[in-house]
C-alpha cells in the first residue's frame, strides 16, 4: 500500500495544547500505593515518593494530572486526606470494593506532582457531595490565609496556596454504575451552582463539565446538550471519555478506531456548537478529554496475557486492579489516538491517558520491585517530546483496508506539528497494515525541511509477534528503534513503514 501525504506551513489547525499530554492519578487499585507511593521501598524518597516511577513520569512528559478520581472521587471526602496522617480515617471506597487509609492525599499529591513537573488537575465530588464541599476545597488549594480552610491548610504544612488551576465537576455522573449517578437535569443545574460557587472564591480557575462517559451511553448527546444548556456560561470544558479494545481477535477493527475517536470528538464539538447558537453565547467551551486508552473490559481472546485482574470479594487496601500488560498492537492503537487528539487540537484543549501507573498504565510497578515502560509508553512518549509549536492540517490520500467495523480506512493514519522557532516538523505516522509495509511520501510545503533529524519505529520485534510485550522479566522487549531508509529530497519525504508500525519523523 501507498499514502500521500502534504503539509503547507499555511494551513495549521492550532497551537499543540500542551495539556493533550495529560495523565491521571486516581485512588484506585496501585496507582497511588505501590505506584508512585511506597514508603519503604529501597527507591522511595523521604516522603515517600517513589524515585525510580517519578524518573519514568518525567521520561512520559506528562505535563498535567487528574487526580483523585474517577469513580473513586464520587465518594471522597477530600478532608479525610489532610492533617496529621496518624489522624486519618481508613474508609470503605464503594466504587473500587477497597479499604482507603488516606495515607496519601491533597498535600502528598501536590508535594508529587511539584516532584513530577506536572500541573494538577483536581476533581470535586459531586456524587454525595455538592457545592459547599467544593467551594470550601478550592479555599483549602488556593486562598493565601486568614479564613478558616486557608489557615488549616497552612496548620498542616502548606503556608503558599496550591494555586491549582484546573477543575472538574465531578466524574461520569452520567453512569448507573457511578456513586451518586443524576439525570443530565439534576447534574447541569449541580454543576452549574458548583461552578458559580467555586468561581466566587478563586475567580481564575477553569472548570470542567462531565460529559458521557462513552460514545455508547445510551443518553450520549442529550447528556450534553441539557448540561450545557444549563451551565454553558459557568464552564470552560465538557469532558469525554472513552476506552477501547480489540475484540474477537479482530485487530484491523481495533487498529481503526481512531476512526470511533475522531466522529466522537466531531459529535461533542457539534452539540457544544449548537448550544453556543441556540444560547447566543459568546464564549467557546472546548473539551477536555480527560480518560482514554486502551483497557480490556471484556477481556483477551489469548490466555497468554494477563489482561484483566478482577476484585476480590474481600476489603483490602489497594488490590491489583486492572493492571493490563499492553502489546505491540495497544501501543499503535495509542500512537492513533494521540493523532486523532494532536488533529483535534483546535478544540480538544486536554486530554489525560487513563491511568499514569499499573491500572491501564504506561507505566508499572511492582511492591518492593522495580518498574518498568509498558508498550504504550513510547508513542506518548515522543509525542509530548516532539509535538512542538503548531498542529499542522494533513492533506492525506491512503490507500484503504478493509475492516469489519468501519468498512474501509486509511490504511495511513498520521499527525504533523511544526515549530517556527526551530524550524522541526515532526510527523507521526502509524500503517494499521497487519500483513504489508506502505510506502509514505510527504511533501513539504513552505516549512523550509532539508534535513532528517531522527526517523524512529515501533513494530513487530524480532522473533516476536503482534502480541509482544513489556514484563517485569523482559522489560524492553517493545521499544523504538531507528526506522531505517527515510530519504529527503527537494522538499519531497519518502518512507517505508514496517507492517503493523508506529513512527515518528522529525526533519528540521
Ligand atoms: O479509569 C478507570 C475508571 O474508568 C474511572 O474510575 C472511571 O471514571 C472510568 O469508568
Amino acid at each position: 500500500p501507498r499514502a500521500r501525504i502534504v503539509l503547507d506551513r499555511d494551513f495549521t489547525v492550532a497551537d499543540v495544547p500542551r495539556r493533550l499530554f495529560g495523565s491521571f492519578v486516581e485512588h484506585m487499585g496501585r496507582c497511588v500505593y505501590t505506584g508512585i507511593f511506597e514508603p519503604g521501598h529501597p527507591q522511595a524518597d523521604e516522603r515517600g515518593f517513589r524515585r525510580d516511577v517519578l524518573a519514568l513520569v518525567k521520561e512520559l512528559g506528562a505535563t498535567v494530572i487528574r487526580y483523585p478520581g474517577g469513580n473513586f472521587v464520587s465518594g471522597y471526602n477530600w478532608e479525610d486526606g489532610v492533617g496529621p496522617v496518624e489522624d486519618r480515617p481508613h474508609r470503605l471506597d464503594g466504587a473500587w470494593h477497597t479499604v482507603e487509609t488516606n495515607a496519601f492525599g491533597l498535600h502528598e499529591f501536590v508535594d508529587w506532582a511539584r516532584e513530577a513537573q506536572v500541573e494538577v488537575m483536581e476533581a470535586v465530588n459531586l456524587g454525595t457531595r455538592g457545592v459547599d464541599e467544593a467551594r470550601a476545597l478550592v479555599e483549602y488549594a488556593n486562598h493565601a490565609g486568614g479564613t478558616y480552610w486557608s489557615d488549616l491548610r497552612r496548620r498542616n504544612g502548606a503556608a503558599a496556596p496550591f494555586d491549582i488551576r484546573l477543575w472538574c465537576l465531578g466524574n461520569e455522573l452520567d453512569g448507573p454504575w457511578q456513586i451518586g449517578h443524576k439525570t443530565a437535569h439534576e447534574y447541569g443545574r449541580l454543576a452549574q451552582e458548583t461552578a458559580k460557587a467555586m468561581r466566587l472564591v478563586d475567580p481564575d480557575i477553569e472548570l470542567v463539565a462531565v460529559g458521557s462517559s462513552n460514545r455508547q451511553m445510551p443518553t450520549f448527546g442529550t447528556w450534553e446538550h441539557t448540561v450545557l444548556t444549563h451551565a454553558y456560561e459557568e464552564v470552560d470544558y465538557i469532558s469525554m471519555h472513552a476506552y477501547y479494545q480489540e475484540d474477537g481477535g479482530d485487530a484491523a477493527s481495533f487498529l481503526a478506531e481512531a476512526v470511533d475517536m475522531d466522529a466522537f470528538i466531531d459529535g461533542v464539538v457539534s452539540t457544544i456548537d449548537a448550544v453556543k447558537a441556540a444560547g447566543k453565547h459568546r464564549k467557546q467551551v472546548d473539551i477536555s478529554f480527560d480518560e482514554w486508552n486502551v483497557w480490556y473490559q471484556r477481556g483477551l481472546d489469548t490466555e497468554d496475557q494477563p489482561h484483566i485482574v478482577s476484585a476480590s470479594k474481600e476489603w483490602r487496601a489497594h488490590p491489583r486492579l486492572i493492571e493490563d500488560t499492553y502489546n505491540v498492537t495497544d501501543a499503535v492503537v495509542v500512537g492513533t489516538f494521540l493523532h486523532s487528539l494532536l488533529r483535534h487540537g483546535d478544540r480538544v484543549r486536554i486530554a489525560n491517558q487513563a491511568q499514569l501507573v499499573n491500572v491501564i498504565a504506561p507505566i508499572r510497578s511492582e511492591e518492593g520491585g522495580p518498574a518498568w515502560r509498558q508498550s504504550i509508553f513510547w508513542p506518548f512518549a515522543r509525542m509530548s517530546q516532539l509535538a512542538q509549536g503548531r498542529v499542522l492540517r494533513l492533506a492525506i490520500e491512503s490507500d484503504q483496508t478493509p475492516t469489519a467495523k468501519f468498512g474501509d480506512v486509511d490504511v495511513v493514519d498520521a499527525a504533523a506539528t511544526w515549530d517556527e522557532s526551530t524550524g522541526r516538523v515532526a510527523l507521526f505516522v502509524a500503517n494499521r497494515s497487519l500483513e504489508s509495509e506502505t510506502e509514505v511520501s510527504l511533501e513539504l510545503r513552505g516549512l523550509g525541511a532539508s534535513n532528517v533529524v531522527s526517523a524512529e519505529v515501533l513494530t513487530v520485534p524480532e522473533g516476536g509477534d503482534r502480541r509482544s510485550a513489556n514484563t517485569e522479566h523482559d522489560q524492553d522487549c517493545v521499544g523504538l528503534e531507528p526506522l531505517r531508509g527515510v530519504g529527503l529530497d527537494e522538499g519531497v519525504l519518502r518512507a517505508t513503514l514496517p507492517a503493523l508500525s508506529w513512527s515518528v519523523i522529525v526533519l528540521d
